[in-house]
């Protein structure tokens, strides 16, 4: 066990876990962080993905001890009250199946958009493209990743 100080959502908050424990664990298990979700484990499906300072990460390959000061964001901290323009287009048009990918897709898209403001279609593909939705709401993921870029 080693102890961590992290920086997650803006706030520190201190683990004492084994250092290979990847952080989709530290968040999950134990700090009740519950949104960032256990797809495949071997970053195949991007149901896990965070923010690691803007950049769109897998969590569940991520120990805890490659982490460091980087700024992590899940999706409890995308937006102060869920007004994020991804989670607003995600509304409009109402994306969601099952919801178990979701927060994945939407980290994934508002990392794309911070960088990348006004994607074309092919960024978009290549951007969401490893975020698997067994619903299959790609379109919809689509549409709204789109009128995010927009609004
Ligand atoms: S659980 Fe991390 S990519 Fe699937
Ligand atoms: S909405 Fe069900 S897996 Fe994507």
């Amino acid at each position: 066990m080693a102890l961590f100080t992290l920086n997650i959502n803006g706030k520190k908050q201190e683990v004492d876990v084994d250092p290979t424990t990847p952080m989709l664990w530290v968040l999950r298990d134990h700090l009740n962080l519950v949104g960032t979700k256990y797809g495949c484990g071997i970053a195949q499906c991007g149901a896990c993905t965070i923010h690691l300072d803007g950049t769109a990460t897998r969590a569940c390959m991520l120990p805890v001890s490659s982490v460091g000061n980087q700024n992590i964001t899940t999706i409890e901290g995308l937006s102060e009250n869920g007004d994020h323009p991804v989670q607003k287009a995600w509304l409009e048009v109402d994306v969601p199946q099952c919801g178990y990918c979701q927060a994945g897709q939407i980290m994934t898209a508002a990392s794309l958009l911070e960088k990348n403001p006004n994607p074309t279609d092919e960024e978009i593909e290549m951007a969401m493209n490893g975020n698997i939705c067994r619903c299959g709401t790609y379109l919809r993921i689509r549409k709204a990743v789109k009128m995010a870029a927009n609004s």
